[in-house]
């Protein structure tokens, strides 16, 4: 079993990005520009939105806060980010998730203009990876096919099996392995005979939110584990939706919760912002 160090391949990405930065600075006289806007109180997303704007300095990206109190209307919202799509200084907007319950989310999101959607979380972008066109992918998936490829596992013509069917997650995991002509299959609350489907996969990718739920039992002798989850068990640790210790024998590959593919989605959101701005400069150039 090899371990799949997402926190060792994180930080190379980080320090590559930090190259491209610095020399988008010396070309372009400004620097990467990425907006975070976090609306409420939610003890989670505070963590999150802190490591984003850590993780934007560490990399010689400059980062715009952008707290807003639990009450703030939509059109409030939705000027601000009206504001924060013309700015040319700004080639990002991130905008936390969950919002409060009284803002439509899709209103608020589609207002970001796709170019500036670092996310990937737009119908534009969604649909442009379902067509298998050039676009922003969502984080955490690319974080995942980013280890893949830097620990060369090839997919063409393996079997990888994606439990969860989230917007965020198992939707773009799924396209994204058939873009590399995996055959796909995924699993959800409803599937039924879910351990028949684990055992086929070459590549299992666990994103259902249930702490160690992937046994040995569910597990082909070889196979390649990539463990999205991120759990809370009642002794307060952090773990997986895979039952690490006890399934690592059996496969080539595992990545370990955490230090797996956490780290990877804030690495991504980085990669996204650079590029973002990279495109955005050509587009002001020709
Ligand atoms: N909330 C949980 N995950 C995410 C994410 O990747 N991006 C945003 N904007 N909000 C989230």
């Amino acid at each position: 079993m090899k371990l799949i160090d997402g926190k060792q391949t994180a930080a190379q990405i980080r320090s590559e990005l930090k190259l491209r930065t610095a020399s988008f600075e010396q070309r372009y006289g400004k620097k990467v520009g990425l907006a975070v806007v976090l609306i409420g109180n939610d003890p989670a997303s505070q963590v999150y939105v802190r490591n984003k704007i850590t993780a934007c300095q560490e990399t010689g990206i400059r980062s715009f806060a952008h707290y807003l109190p639990e009450t703030v209307t939509e059109q409030e919202t939705l000027s601000l980010i009206r504001s924060l799509a013309e700015d040319d200084n700004i080639h990002g907007i991130l905008v936390q998730l969950p919002l409060p319950e009284h803002l439509n989310a899709d209103k608020i999101l589609s207002t970001i203009p796709a170019a500036k959607d670092v996310d990937g979380f737009l119908a534009e972008n969604i649909g442009k990876l379902a067509l298998s066109e050039e676009g922003t992918v969502a984080c955490t998936p690319l974080g995942v096919m980013e280890l893949l490829k830097r620990y060369q596992i090839s997919l063409c013509g393996k079997r990888a099996v994606v439990l969860g069917r989230s917007n965020i997650v198992g939707r773009p995991m799924a396209l994204l392995l058939l873009n590399e002509d995996a055959t796909v299959t995924v699993c959800h609350s409803k599937t039924q005979n879910l351990k028949e489907e684990c055992l086929r996969a070459d590549i299992l990718v666990a994103a259902i939110g249930k702490a160690k739920f992937v046994t040995n039992d569910m597990i082909k002798t070889g196979a390649v584990v990539i463990d999205v989850g991120i759990n809370r068990t009642d002794d307060g640790k952090i773990c997986g939706d895979v039952d690490f210790e006890n399934v690592k024998e059996k496969c080539s590959y595992i990545t370990p919760v955490p230090g797996g593919v956490g780290p990877m989605t804030i690495a991504m959101l980085l990669t996204n912002v650079v590029q973002a701005a990279e495109k955005a400069q050509c587009r002001n150039i020709y």
